[in-house]
């Protein structure tokens, strides 16, 4: 299958990238390079003569329309977004610019590329989304396919928006979407701006590990090559129309996780203090929703899909990886407001 990737250039994409082009597909990497990507993600594929990359932004129409005529793929898979929670909450507009108005471009784009094929049924255009589209739980619950949308951060609308879109065109235009909403990710190639990089790379460097609020936010982590492996399976088996929750089945408060992360460093590389000494709480992110929860027994009800890497193994892997790759995020550090505190409000 020749699939067109968005945002391959980013943390999940690129693995997506990496493992499609691993099981022999040919993937078409779009992606603007933004401050969130690195070519780096996808060197292990890069001289493969099933990739190709395209330097371009959603929000361009025409490059759009070029790109579709030029590869004629037999899928999209949208990843590219504007990502991170902090960010929105100082800059909504790139969120709304990329997330709806790309999304729209992009879809409008895929329609006339189906369309001049003569509507093939077999052509996907599959939406990745996350599960901040549904909220805050309380202690208990699970987000399933039928909960009420109800976003609660710039981000998170943005993403709940983009969704609306995708089903949009599926009912009124009949292009075939298919959709999925995931929890947390974790693993190699994470961006130094989320929580699980910078709990590291701050314990590397002795530096004060930040915990927002309390760290009783509870989240549902799923380790990034389980969620690609996901997505390739919804791409391929998922009903038309369809849209399904992924999730790691590991909920963990974000201070247990913290002090997890510090004691593999602890284990794997010893300092004078044990590295928790270094978790700092710091002011809590504006409407920082408090747990998030997934229900992923549809996915594997029906596509038989379930997570094959335990959240302990997954942070082990994570660890390790970033202390064997310095190469990669060293770089990163220097990044526009990468390390300071974003996202306080006003
Ligand atoms: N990270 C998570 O835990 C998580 C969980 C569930 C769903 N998601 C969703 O998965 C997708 C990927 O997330 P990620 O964490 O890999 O994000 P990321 O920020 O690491 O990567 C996003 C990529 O999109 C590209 N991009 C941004 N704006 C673009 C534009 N206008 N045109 C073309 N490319 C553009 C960036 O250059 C980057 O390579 C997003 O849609 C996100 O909402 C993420």
């Amino acid at each position: 299958m020749k699939i067109l990737v968005t945002g391959g250039a980013g943390f999940i994409g690129s693995a997506v990238v990496r493992l499609a082009v691993s099981r022999g597909h040919e993937v078409v990497n779009l992606d603007a390079l933004t401050y969130a990507a690195n070519p780096a993600n996808v060197a292990p594929v890069a001289d493969s003569p099933l990739y190709r990359f395209e330097h371009a932004d959603i929000r361009d129409r025409a490059a759009l329309d070029r790109i579709f005529a030029e590869h004629a793929p037999d899928a999209v898979m949208h990843l590219a977004a504007e990502s991170h929670v902090d960010r929105s909450i100082d800059g909504p507009a790139a969120f709304m610019e990329t997330n709806v108005t790309g999304t729209f471009h992009l879809l409008e784009a895929a329609r006339s590329y189906w369309l001049a094929k003569g509507r093939p049924d077999t052509f996907r255009f599959h939406h990745v989304s996350t599960d901040e589209v549904f909220g805050s739980l309380g202690e208990t619950g699970l987000f399933t396919e039928e909960t009420a949308y109800d976003p609660r951060s710039p981000y998170s609308a943005s993403k709940a928006a983009s969704d609306h879109l995708v089903r949009a065109w599926g009912e009124t235009y009949g292009l075939p979407v298919v959709l999925s909403n995931c929890s947390n990710n974790y693993g190699p190639y994470h961006f130094p701006e989320k929580l699980i990089p910078v709990v590291i790379l701050n314990a590397l460097h002795g530096q004060p590990i930040p915990v927002y609020g309390a760290g009783r936010n509870v989240r549902d982590w799923l380790y990034v090559e389980d969620h690609a492996d996901a997505l390739l399976t919804v791409l391929q088996d998922g009903a038309l129309g369809r849209s399904y929750n992924i999730g790691g089945n590991n909920e963990r408060a974000n201070i247990d996780l913290v002090r997890d992360l510090c004691a593999i460093l602890d284990r794997l590389r010893p300092d004078a203090a044990p590295h928790g000494d270094l978790i700092t709480f710091v002011a809590d992110r504006p409407g920082h929703d408090l747990r998030y929860a997934i229900d992923a027994s549809r996915i594997r009800d029906e596509l038989g899909w379930q997570p094959s890497v335990t959240l302990q193994e997954g942070l082990e892997r994570t660890v390790r990886w970033y202390l064997e790759n310095e190469d990669w995020w060293r770089p990163l550090l220097s990044r526009d407001g990468v390390g300071t505190r974003l996202g306080i409000g006003s």
